[in-house]
């Protein structure tokens, strides 16, 4: 693979003719965040502590947060139903989905569960978790299981701080260590609609 470094004159042939330049160029604040993009696409189950109906929201600000104690953190808009089931539940779930469901999954994401039983208009399987009663998205390939232990409002977000109580992944997907990204195609929003799932190819710089 030919390295293409910042400064390069000439075209980059992964990306038509457009240079990457020395100088650098003002960015908004309020888009600044784009620059920390692709970030990788979850499905996060909640459930309505009094009807028992689940929901799914689809999320890309999702974060590690503590190794000891096991923490993650994910950021909801006040205004998301998923908003509401969090906390008043108090858990929720992460699931990893892959490019198999990809469809599915950015359709969680543009309607609310306010209206829609998202499970079963999108034809997703509910399986109960093993330790919270908010269920695991059986299509997705990964999941944690998290109870609420914390919250903040980050400004036009609020960011949940979820202990994970229990996590499992399909058989042949985590080695113990890491994800098996060759056979696990998770997806990144890279930005509005458009997406990326990383290549086959695994970069090893020789540091
Ligand atoms: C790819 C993608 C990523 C999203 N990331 C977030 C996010 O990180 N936080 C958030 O509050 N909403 C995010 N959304 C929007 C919610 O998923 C969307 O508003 C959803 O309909 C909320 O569902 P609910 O009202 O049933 O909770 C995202 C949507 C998409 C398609």
């Amino acid at each position: 693979m030919s390295a293409f470094r910042a400064g390069d004159a000439g075209s980059n042939p992964a990306r038509g003719t457009k240079v990457i330049g020395m100088e650098k160029m003002e960015v908004p604040s309020q888009r600044a965040y784009r620059l920390i993009y692709p970030q990788l696409v979850v499905l996060v189950s909640s459930i309505n502590p009094t009807t028992k109906k689940p929901n799914i929201m689809t999320i890309a600000w999702s974060t590690p947060l503590s190794a000891n104690p096991p923490l993650v953190g994910i950021l909801v808009a006040p205004r998301r139903y998923s908003h509401e089931l969090i906390s008043s539940a108090r858990e929720f779930v992460i699931n990893i989905p892959t490019v198999e469901i990809i469809e599915k999954a950015i359709k969680c994401g543009r309607v609310s569960g306010r209206i829609h039983d998202k499970f079963s208009e999108f034809g997703l399987t509910a399986k109960p978790a093993k330790i919270v009663k908010a269920p695991i998205i059986e299509e997705c390939v990964a999941h944690l299981e998290c109870k609420l232990v914390n919250q903040l409002t980050t400004g036009d977000h609020t960011l949940f701080i979820g202990e994970v109580v229990a996590a499992c992944a399909n058989e042949g997907t985590f080695d113990g260590q890491f994800m098996d990204i060759e056979r696990v195609r998770n997806f990144y929003q890279v930005g509005g609609d458009t997406y990326a799932s990383l290549s086959k190819e695994l970069l090893k710089p020789g540091l």
